[in-house]
């Protein structure tokens, strides 16, 4: 009996479901989700996934806290229904950053939220650009950790740009950086950034040349975006002629957007792995859809056919433009 591919939206990126239904040909099953009045999360499936493949998208963005237990109790709501099977696409995975220990006493919470997620009754997950690889490990269950470098490179082939150097935040998104730099066939420099205290980012040095060039920062995550932006300042005292920046996640909180929108930074490209509200669309802000790779990545999975093709042909269609 052929089993049936359901999609759910829970409420942190409504957007990005619709999206990929879309691609789909598919509806999203309806769910009734709301809080009591002492802010205790109601979930309801609203028909039958009996026997069927279901999976939830949902992002842990901010409000996280609210945004994961809602996960956990759509999880449990389904897991009571029978479905055959439930994939959580979670496209940005709160709490990642908390991978290891660095002072005593501290936990390492994207452990819990994996295990919290895997004890809830999640089958298999799929993320988008982890904030580090490894984190797959933490899982238990099969985990699809999808990379979007192809999608990126297409994206700075077409604006044309000229004498590329493309720009580590941090030592830890050098490997990233180099992935995409290998593709477009342009050279790395990495800044040195220190973080004094929580939330506060430091430059001291930039480790290549980036003089009259123009530099692509690349990182995970835009935050507070004072990594970002202060490496965006250094590399100008560098003598970088023009700075762009490319970040799969716009967490965007605190002073962010008055940060970048006062920054030498000329275009940032996100992606809607975070859905933004209207306060926080500027202009130089441009979104890239994950939704179209989702969707073909959902309807592999869905019938068992493998990924790897579609990444080959991505590639494939670089190699004939550089
Ligand atoms: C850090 O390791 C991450 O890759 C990002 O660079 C960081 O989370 C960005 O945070 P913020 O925008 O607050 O500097």
């Amino acid at each position: 009996m052929e089993r049936k591919l359901k999609l759910i939206a829970g409420s942190a990126n409504k957007g990005l479901a619709l999206e990929v239904a879309k691609h789909l040909k598919i509806k999203l099953t309806p769910v009734d989700i709301h809080r009591f009045n002492d802010g205790e999360i109601y979930v309801r499936i609203l028909e039958s996934v009996r026997g069927s493949d279901v999976f939830i998208i949902q992002p842990t963005s901010s409000d996280a806290n609210l945004h994961l237990m809602e996960l956990l109790v759509m999880v449990d709501a389904l897991k009571r229904a029978s479905p055959r099977r439930i994939t959580a696409v979670i496209p940005y995975f709160g709490y990642s950053r908390q991978d290891k220990k660095t002072k005593a006493r501290e936990p390492i919470t994207a452990k819990l939220v994996a295990k919290l997620i895997e004890v809830a009754g999640v089958d298999r997950v799929m993320t988008f650009e982890l904030h580090v690889p490894q984190l797959q490990g933490f899982f238990d269950i099969p985990s699809d950790n999808l990379d979007l470098i192809p999608i990126y490179a297409e994206h700075i082939l077409n604006k044309k740009l000229k004498n590329l150097v493309f720009v580590a935040p941090d030592v830890g998104s050098a490997s990233r950086t180099r992935s995409l730099a290998r593709v477009v066939h342009a050279p790395i420099a990495i800044v040195d950034k220190r973080r004094p205290k929580q939330g506060v980012a430091k430059v001291e040095h930039v480790i290549g040349n980036v003089k009259n060039k123009t530099a692509i920062l690349v990182d995970d995550i835009i935050d507070t975006a004072g990594s970002i932006v202060e490496s965006a300042s250094f590399l100008k005292e560098y003598g970088a002629k023009d700075i762009y920046v490319l970040a799969t996640h716009p967490v965007l909180s605190g002073p962010a957007i008055k940060k970048l929108q006062n920054s030498p930074i000329k275009e940032i490209f996100v992606t809607n792995t975070i859905e933004l509200p209207k306060e926080k669309k500027i202009k130089k802000i441009k979104v890239i859809s994950i939704a179209p790779l989702l969707a073909e990545t959902i309807k592999r999975d869905h019938e068992g056919i493998p990924m790897g093709i579609v990444y080959e042909k991505l590639y494939d269609k670089l190699k004939k433009r550089v």
